[in-house]
Protein backbone atom coordinates (compact mmCIF):
# COMPACT_ATOMS: atom_id res chain seq x y z
CA UNK A 1 0.00 0.00 0.00
CA UNK A 2 1.42 3.48 -0.66
CA UNK A 3 2.46 5.86 2.52
CA UNK A 4 1.83 9.07 2.89
CA UNK A 5 5.14 10.01 2.30
CA UNK A 6 5.05 8.06 -0.50
CA UNK A 7 2.61 9.99 -2.04
CA UNK A 8 3.60 13.36 -1.03
CA UNK A 9 6.77 12.24 -2.61
CA UNK A 10 4.89 11.46 -5.69
CA UNK A 11 2.97 14.54 -5.45
CA UNK A 12 6.21 16.66 -5.25
CA UNK A 13 7.73 15.16 -8.11
CA UNK A 14 4.61 15.03 -10.55
CA UNK A 15 2.18 17.81 -9.96
CA UNK A 16 3.05 21.46 -11.54
CA UNK A 17 4.45 23.44 -8.81
CA UNK A 18 1.90 26.33 -8.95
CA UNK A 19 0.74 25.56 -5.81
CA UNK A 20 2.40 25.44 -2.22
CA UNK A 21 0.96 21.97 -0.31
CA UNK A 22 2.04 20.79 3.14
CA UNK A 23 3.23 17.47 3.71
CA UNK A 24 0.24 15.53 4.19
CA UNK A 25 -2.63 13.98 2.26
CA UNK A 26 -6.52 14.38 2.88
CA UNK A 27 -8.02 11.25 2.38
CA UNK A 28 -11.35 11.41 4.25
CA UNK A 29 -13.98 14.51 5.53
CA UNK A 30 -16.93 14.25 7.79
CA UNK A 31 -19.14 17.36 8.53
CA UNK A 32 -16.97 20.12 9.20
CA UNK A 33 -13.83 17.31 10.00
CA UNK A 34 -11.19 16.39 7.91
CA UNK A 35 -8.98 13.43 8.26
CA UNK A 36 -5.33 13.08 7.12
CA UNK A 37 -3.53 10.08 6.10
CA UNK A 38 -2.09 9.54 9.38
CA UNK A 39 -5.62 10.05 10.87
CA UNK A 40 -4.92 13.43 12.44
CA UNK A 41 -8.34 15.66 12.74
CA UNK A 42 -8.77 19.30 11.49
CA UNK A 43 -11.31 20.88 12.07
CA UNK A 44 -12.18 22.43 8.32
CA UNK A 45 -12.50 26.41 8.63
CA UNK A 46 -12.27 26.97 5.18
CA UNK A 47 -14.61 24.57 3.09
CA UNK A 48 -12.15 23.94 0.10
CA UNK A 49 -12.08 28.02 -0.38
CA UNK A 50 -16.06 28.26 0.25
CA UNK A 51 -16.57 25.01 -1.55
CA UNK A 52 -18.03 22.33 0.82
CA UNK A 53 -21.45 23.60 1.37
CA UNK A 54 -22.32 20.63 3.03
CA UNK A 55 -19.78 19.54 4.76
CA UNK A 56 -18.06 16.62 3.83
CA UNK A 57 -19.93 13.00 3.00
CA UNK A 58 -22.92 14.28 3.16
CA UNK A 59 -25.70 11.71 2.88
CA UNK A 60 -28.12 13.41 0.72
CA UNK A 61 -25.50 15.00 -1.43
CA UNK A 62 -23.74 11.36 -1.33
CA UNK A 63 -26.86 9.76 -2.69
CA UNK A 64 -27.82 12.41 -5.45
CA UNK A 65 -24.55 12.05 -6.80
CA UNK A 66 -24.26 8.14 -7.04
CA UNK A 67 -27.84 7.88 -8.17
CA UNK A 68 -27.38 10.24 -11.23
CA UNK A 69 -23.72 8.14 -11.59
CA UNK A 70 -25.80 5.02 -12.41
CA UNK A 71 -28.44 6.75 -14.52
CA UNK A 72 -26.67 9.53 -16.59
CA UNK A 73 -23.29 11.19 -16.17
CA UNK A 74 -23.49 13.13 -19.64
CA UNK A 75 -24.82 14.07 -23.07
CA UNK A 76 -23.80 17.46 -23.57
CA UNK A 77 -25.59 20.40 -24.62
CA UNK A 78 -26.46 19.18 -27.54
CA UNK A 79 -29.66 17.75 -25.56
CA UNK A 80 -31.81 18.73 -22.64
CA UNK A 81 -31.25 16.44 -19.41
CA UNK A 82 -33.68 16.74 -16.47
CA UNK A 83 -31.50 17.51 -12.99
CA UNK A 84 -29.93 20.31 -15.50
CA UNK A 85 -33.21 21.54 -16.48
CA UNK A 86 -34.66 21.19 -12.62
CA UNK A 87 -31.93 23.41 -11.62
CA UNK A 88 -32.23 26.10 -14.07
CA UNK A 89 -36.01 26.69 -12.82
CA UNK A 90 -34.66 26.41 -9.06
CA UNK A 91 -31.93 29.15 -9.26
CA UNK A 92 -34.04 31.74 -11.47
CA UNK A 93 -36.82 31.30 -8.90
CA UNK A 94 -33.75 31.45 -5.74
CA UNK A 95 -31.90 34.10 -7.15
CA UNK A 96 -35.18 36.64 -8.94
CA UNK A 97 -33.28 36.42 -11.92
CA UNK A 98 -34.96 34.82 -15.52
CA UNK A 99 -32.32 32.28 -17.48
CA UNK A 100 -29.16 30.23 -16.58
CA UNK A 101 -26.10 29.39 -18.44
CA UNK A 102 -24.10 26.54 -16.87
CA UNK A 103 -20.14 26.52 -17.09
CA UNK A 104 -17.95 24.30 -14.57
CA UNK A 105 -16.09 27.18 -12.79
CA UNK A 106 -16.27 30.83 -11.33
CA UNK A 107 -13.77 32.13 -13.60
CA UNK A 108 -16.35 30.68 -16.02
CA UNK A 109 -18.95 32.13 -14.71
CA UNK A 110 -17.50 35.44 -14.73
CA UNK A 111 -16.15 35.03 -18.85
CA UNK A 112 -19.67 34.45 -20.18
CA UNK A 113 -20.47 37.45 -18.12
CA UNK A 114 -18.38 39.15 -19.74
CA UNK A 115 -18.95 38.43 -23.32
CA UNK A 116 -22.64 38.10 -22.48
CA UNK A 117 -22.19 41.73 -21.31
CA UNK A 118 -19.85 42.38 -25.01
CA UNK A 119 -22.18 40.72 -26.90
CA UNK A 120 -25.57 42.48 -25.41
CA UNK A 121 -24.51 46.02 -26.78
CA UNK A 122 -22.84 44.80 -29.88
CA UNK A 123 -26.48 43.18 -30.88
CA UNK A 124 -28.19 46.33 -30.17
CA UNK A 125 -25.84 48.05 -32.21
CA UNK A 126 -23.57 49.90 -29.82
CA UNK A 127 -20.42 47.74 -30.14
CA UNK A 128 -18.58 50.43 -28.79
CA UNK A 129 -19.91 49.82 -25.36
CA UNK A 130 -17.15 47.80 -24.80
CA UNK A 131 -15.75 48.74 -21.08
CA UNK A 132 -16.00 47.46 -18.03
CA UNK A 133 -15.94 48.81 -14.39
CA UNK A 134 -14.14 46.42 -11.98
CA UNK A 135 -13.21 47.44 -8.46
CA UNK A 136 -9.36 47.34 -7.20
CA UNK A 137 -8.51 44.29 -4.54
CA UNK A 138 -11.73 42.54 -6.27
CA UNK A 139 -10.31 38.82 -7.54
CA UNK A 140 -12.55 37.31 -10.38
CA UNK A 141 -10.75 34.40 -11.68
CA UNK A 142 -7.80 33.87 -14.04
CA UNK A 143 -8.59 33.26 -17.66
CA UNK A 144 -7.59 36.50 -19.60
CA UNK A 145 -11.04 38.04 -19.33
CA UNK A 146 -11.78 37.47 -16.09
CA UNK A 147 -7.97 38.47 -15.34
CA UNK A 148 -8.49 41.56 -16.86
CA UNK A 149 -11.37 42.18 -14.32
CA UNK A 150 -9.29 41.53 -11.23
CA UNK A 151 -8.43 44.06 -9.55
CA UNK A 152 -4.79 43.17 -8.18
CA UNK A 153 -1.82 43.34 -10.02
CA UNK A 154 0.07 40.05 -7.80
CA UNK A 155 -2.38 38.01 -10.14
CA UNK A 156 -1.54 39.61 -13.37
CA UNK A 157 1.93 39.80 -13.38
CA UNK A 158 3.54 38.44 -16.15
CA UNK A 159 0.51 37.54 -18.54
CA UNK A 160 0.03 41.22 -20.02
CA UNK A 161 -1.08 42.76 -21.96
CA UNK A 162 -5.14 42.08 -20.79
CA UNK A 163 -8.60 43.34 -22.11
CA UNK A 164 -8.71 46.96 -20.54
CA UNK A 165 -10.86 47.19 -17.99
CA UNK A 166 -10.94 50.77 -15.32
CA UNK A 167 -10.53 50.12 -11.53
CA UNK A 168 -11.70 52.11 -9.09
CA UNK A 169 -12.11 51.89 -5.45
CA UNK A 170 -14.08 49.27 -3.64
CA UNK A 171 -16.94 51.54 -2.35
CA UNK A 172 -15.96 54.95 -3.38
CA UNK A 173 -18.81 55.57 -5.40
CA UNK A 174 -17.70 59.36 -6.70
CA UNK A 175 -15.26 57.32 -8.65
CA UNK A 176 -17.44 55.30 -10.04
CA UNK A 177 -19.27 58.44 -11.22
CA UNK A 178 -16.34 59.59 -12.48
CA UNK A 179 -15.58 56.72 -14.04
CA UNK A 180 -18.69 56.49 -16.07
CA UNK A 181 -19.07 57.08 -19.89
CA UNK A 182 -20.81 56.05 -22.71
CA UNK A 183 -18.79 53.35 -23.29
CA UNK A 184 -19.33 51.76 -20.23
CA UNK A 185 -21.40 47.87 -20.97
CA UNK A 186 -20.89 47.71 -17.27
CA UNK A 187 -20.30 47.22 -13.86
CA UNK A 188 -18.33 44.48 -12.30
CA UNK A 189 -18.82 44.06 -8.34
CA UNK A 190 -18.07 41.43 -5.51
CA UNK A 191 -20.89 42.17 -2.89
CA UNK A 192 -17.90 41.20 -0.39
CA UNK A 193 -14.31 40.94 -1.58
CA UNK A 194 -13.60 37.70 -0.84
CA UNK A 195 -10.09 37.06 -1.95
CA UNK A 196 -9.54 41.03 -1.34
CA UNK A 197 -9.61 40.53 2.38
CA UNK A 198 -13.16 39.90 3.48
CA UNK A 199 -14.46 43.47 2.62
CA UNK A 200 -18.26 43.81 2.35
CA UNK A 201 -19.02 46.52 0.57
CA UNK A 202 -20.00 49.59 2.42
CA UNK A 203 -24.01 49.98 3.29
CA UNK A 204 -25.56 51.62 0.38
CA UNK A 205 -22.81 51.06 -2.32
CA UNK A 206 -24.59 48.67 -4.48
CA UNK A 207 -27.90 50.56 -4.53
CA UNK A 208 -26.04 53.45 -5.70
CA UNK A 209 -23.93 50.97 -8.26
CA UNK A 210 -27.94 50.04 -9.44
CA UNK A 211 -28.62 53.72 -9.87
CA UNK A 212 -25.90 54.74 -11.64
CA UNK A 213 -25.52 51.54 -13.98
CA UNK A 214 -29.52 52.60 -14.87
CA UNK A 215 -29.11 56.25 -15.38
CA UNK A 216 -26.64 55.58 -18.31
CA UNK A 217 -27.25 52.45 -19.14
CA UNK A 218 -25.15 50.27 -18.13
CA UNK A 219 -25.54 46.98 -17.09
CA UNK A 220 -24.69 45.63 -13.28
CA UNK A 221 -23.00 42.32 -12.70
CA UNK A 222 -22.67 40.49 -9.57
CA UNK A 223 -19.87 38.32 -8.93
CA UNK A 224 -21.59 36.45 -6.06
CA UNK A 225 -18.83 33.35 -6.82
CA UNK A 226 -17.47 33.43 -3.35
CA UNK A 227 -20.63 35.16 -1.20
CA UNK A 228 -23.73 32.95 -3.18
CA UNK A 229 -25.48 30.14 -2.16
CA UNK A 230 -26.36 31.52 1.00
CA UNK A 231 -23.02 32.36 2.25
CA UNK A 232 -23.73 35.57 3.66
CA UNK A 233 -27.35 34.59 5.18
CA UNK A 234 -29.28 35.15 1.71
CA UNK A 235 -28.98 33.28 -1.53
CA UNK A 236 -27.76 36.09 -2.79
CA UNK A 237 -25.50 38.56 -0.87
CA UNK A 238 -27.04 41.24 -3.28
CA UNK A 239 -30.64 39.85 -1.60
CA UNK A 240 -29.24 41.26 1.64
CA UNK A 241 -29.14 44.38 0.18
CA UNK A 242 -32.41 44.67 -1.99
CA UNK A 243 -30.44 45.16 -4.98
CA UNK A 244 -31.22 43.22 -8.09
CA UNK A 245 -28.36 43.39 -10.47
CA UNK A 246 -28.50 42.33 -13.87
CA UNK A 247 -26.26 39.51 -13.99
CA UNK A 248 -25.23 36.94 -11.56
CA UNK A 249 -22.18 34.34 -11.54
CA UNK A 250 -22.05 31.86 -9.41
CA UNK A 251 -19.85 28.26 -9.11
CA UNK A 252 -18.07 27.45 -5.80
CA UNK A 253 -20.71 26.75 -2.85
CA UNK A 254 -23.10 25.64 -5.56
CA UNK A 255 -22.43 22.13 -6.08
CA UNK A 256 -21.29 21.35 -2.55
CA UNK A 257 -17.53 20.07 -4.28
CA UNK A 258 -18.87 18.92 -7.69
CA UNK A 259 -17.21 21.30 -9.99
CA UNK A 260 -20.30 24.21 -11.12
CA UNK A 261 -20.58 26.99 -12.45
CA UNK A 262 -23.75 29.56 -13.63
CA UNK A 263 -24.00 32.44 -15.32
CA UNK A 264 -27.91 33.74 -14.86
CA UNK A 265 -29.26 36.72 -16.10
CA UNK A 266 -32.24 38.79 -16.55
CA UNK A 267 -35.14 38.52 -19.66
CA UNK A 268 -33.89 41.28 -21.75
CA UNK A 269 -30.18 40.06 -22.03
CA UNK A 270 -31.60 36.14 -23.09
CA UNK A 271 -30.85 37.30 -26.65
CA UNK A 272 -27.59 38.26 -26.46
CA UNK A 273 -25.82 35.07 -26.79
CA UNK A 274 -27.85 32.87 -29.52
CA UNK A 275 -26.97 29.53 -30.67
CA UNK A 276 -23.47 28.62 -31.33
CA UNK A 277 -22.04 31.94 -29.50
CA UNK A 278 -20.71 30.80 -26.33
CA UNK A 279 -20.99 27.46 -24.97
CA UNK A 280 -19.80 24.44 -22.57
CA UNK A 281 -19.20 21.00 -23.25
CA UNK A 282 -19.93 19.83 -19.55
CA UNK A 283 -21.68 22.66 -18.40
CA UNK A 284 -24.73 21.50 -16.93
CA UNK A 285 -24.00 17.79 -17.46
CA UNK A 286 -26.15 15.78 -15.51
CA UNK A 287 -23.96 14.74 -12.58
CA UNK A 288 -23.22 18.94 -11.62
CA UNK A 289 -26.35 19.64 -11.73
CA UNK A 290 -27.68 16.89 -9.44
CA UNK A 291 -25.32 17.80 -6.98
CA UNK A 292 -26.15 20.97 -7.29
CA UNK A 293 -30.12 20.56 -7.03
CA UNK A 294 -29.55 18.17 -3.90
CA UNK A 295 -27.24 21.60 -2.33
CA UNK A 296 -30.34 23.67 -2.88
CA UNK A 297 -32.54 21.06 -1.30
CA UNK A 298 -31.15 20.61 1.89
CA UNK A 299 -30.23 24.83 1.82
CA UNK A 300 -33.62 25.23 1.12
CA UNK A 301 -35.66 22.45 3.12
CA UNK A 302 -33.03 22.18 6.01
CA UNK A 303 -33.18 26.03 6.98
CA UNK A 304 -29.42 26.49 6.52
CA UNK A 305 -29.64 29.97 5.59
CA UNK A 306 -31.15 30.95 8.57
CA UNK A 307 -28.85 29.14 10.30
CA UNK A 308 -25.95 30.75 8.53
CA UNK A 309 -27.60 33.76 10.06
CA UNK A 310 -27.15 32.90 13.29
CA UNK A 311 -23.49 30.95 13.44
CA UNK A 312 -22.84 34.22 11.42
CA UNK A 313 -23.50 36.14 14.75
CA UNK A 314 -21.45 33.90 16.82
CA UNK A 315 -18.89 33.55 14.72
CA UNK A 316 -18.79 37.58 14.97
CA UNK A 317 -18.66 37.45 18.36
CA UNK A 318 -15.84 35.31 18.83
CA UNK A 319 -13.63 37.53 16.31
CA UNK A 320 -14.59 40.29 17.97
CA UNK A 321 -13.65 39.03 21.40
CA UNK A 322 -10.70 38.02 19.81
CA UNK A 323 -10.06 41.30 18.44
CA UNK A 324 -10.77 42.80 21.70
CA UNK A 325 -7.80 40.68 23.67
CA UNK A 326 -5.29 40.73 21.22
CA UNK A 327 -5.21 44.87 19.85
CA UNK A 328 -1.55 44.87 19.36
CA UNK A 329 -1.85 41.68 16.72
CA UNK A 330 -5.40 42.09 15.32
CA UNK A 331 -6.63 45.22 13.23
CA UNK A 332 -10.18 44.36 12.95
CA UNK A 333 -12.75 41.24 12.47
CA UNK A 334 -14.83 41.71 9.82
CA UNK A 335 -17.39 40.27 7.48
CA UNK A 336 -20.72 38.57 7.48
CA UNK A 337 -22.49 35.36 7.92
CA UNK A 338 -19.99 32.58 7.25
CA UNK A 339 -17.51 34.71 5.24
CA UNK A 340 -15.66 36.53 8.23
CA UNK A 341 -12.00 37.41 8.66
CA UNK A 342 -9.42 38.20 11.62
CA UNK A 343 -7.04 40.87 10.07
CA UNK A 344 -3.54 40.69 11.45
CA UNK A 345 -1.97 44.07 11.84
CA UNK A 346 0.93 44.36 9.36
CA UNK A 347 4.17 42.87 10.44
CA UNK A 348 2.33 39.93 11.86
CA UNK A 349 3.28 36.60 9.97
CA UNK A 350 -0.27 35.39 8.69
CA UNK A 351 1.46 32.32 6.83
CA UNK A 352 3.06 31.47 10.24
CA UNK A 353 -0.05 31.78 12.14
CA UNK A 354 -1.94 29.85 9.83
CA UNK A 355 0.62 27.72 9.55
CA UNK A 356 0.29 26.95 13.69
CA UNK A 357 -3.27 26.37 13.39
CA UNK A 358 -3.06 23.81 11.02
CA UNK A 359 -0.12 22.29 13.35
CA UNK A 360 -2.92 22.78 16.34
CA UNK A 361 -5.71 21.05 14.06
CA UNK A 362 -7.39 23.89 12.13
CA UNK A 363 -8.10 24.85 8.52
CA UNK A 364 -8.20 28.53 7.44
CA UNK A 365 -6.78 30.78 4.20
CA UNK A 366 -5.07 33.91 4.33
CA UNK A 367 -7.23 36.47 2.43
CA UNK A 368 -6.01 39.54 0.90
CA UNK A 369 -2.40 39.26 2.48
CA UNK A 370 -3.51 39.46 6.54
CA UNK A 371 -7.04 38.53 6.97
CA UNK A 372 -7.37 35.22 8.64
CA UNK A 373 -10.48 33.63 6.87
CA UNK A 374 -12.88 31.85 7.84
CA UNK A 375 -15.41 30.41 5.07
CA UNK A 376 -16.50 26.90 6.73
CA UNK A 377 -18.99 24.83 5.49
CA UNK A 378 -22.53 26.07 5.96
CA UNK A 379 -23.55 23.12 8.35
CA UNK A 380 -20.43 23.92 10.69
CA UNK A 381 -22.16 24.12 14.57
CA UNK A 382 -21.94 26.53 17.23
CA UNK A 383 -19.43 23.97 19.24
CA UNK A 384 -17.09 23.40 15.90
CA UNK A 385 -16.74 27.58 15.61
CA UNK A 386 -15.79 28.07 19.39
CA UNK A 387 -13.53 25.15 19.30
CA UNK A 388 -11.58 26.61 16.50
CA UNK A 389 -11.68 30.27 17.99
CA UNK A 390 -10.10 28.65 21.50
CA UNK A 391 -7.27 26.83 19.30
CA UNK A 392 -6.88 30.65 17.18
CA UNK A 393 -6.90 32.16 20.71
CA UNK A 394 -4.33 29.64 22.06
CA UNK A 395 -2.20 29.92 18.32
CA UNK A 396 -2.27 34.18 19.14
CA UNK A 397 -1.15 34.07 22.85
CA UNK A 398 2.30 32.43 21.49
CA UNK A 399 2.54 35.73 19.53
CA UNK A 400 1.75 38.11 22.16
C1 LIG B 1 -15.31 36.34 -6.27
C2 LIG B 1 -14.66 35.28 -7.10
N1 LIG B 1 -14.85 35.29 -8.44
C3 LIG B 1 -14.30 34.36 -9.23
C4 LIG B 1 -13.50 33.36 -8.71
C5 LIG B 1 -12.89 32.33 -9.61
O1 LIG B 1 -13.50 31.09 -9.36
P1 LIG B 1 -12.79 29.71 -9.79
O2 LIG B 1 -11.57 29.55 -8.96
O3 LIG B 1 -13.86 28.66 -9.53
O4 LIG B 1 -12.50 29.80 -11.24
C6 LIG B 1 -13.26 33.33 -7.33
C7 LIG B 1 -12.37 32.31 -6.74
O5 LIG B 1 -11.87 32.44 -5.66
C8 LIG B 1 -13.86 34.31 -6.50
O6 LIG B 1 -13.66 34.34 -5.18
Amino acid sequence: MTTESELVRAGQTYLYPNYRQPPFVFVRGQGSLLFDGSGKRYLDMYAGIAVSTLGHAHPKLAQAIAEQAGKLLHVSNYFYNEPNVRLAEKLCGLSGMDRAFFCNSGTEAIEATLKLTRRHFFSKGEAERQRVIAFRNSFHGRTLGALAATGQEKYKDGFGPLPGVSHVGFGDIDAVRRAMGPDVAGILVEPLQGEGGVLPAPPGFLRELRALADASGALLLADEVQTGIGRTGTFLAFQGEGVQPDVVALAKALGGGVPIGAMLCRKFLQEALPPGSHGSTFGGNPLASAAALAVLEVLENEGLMVQVKQRGEELSALLAKLAAKFPKLVECARGRGLLQALVLREGVDARKVMGSLQEAGVLLTIAGGQALRFSPPLIVSKLELEEAAAILERALSTYA
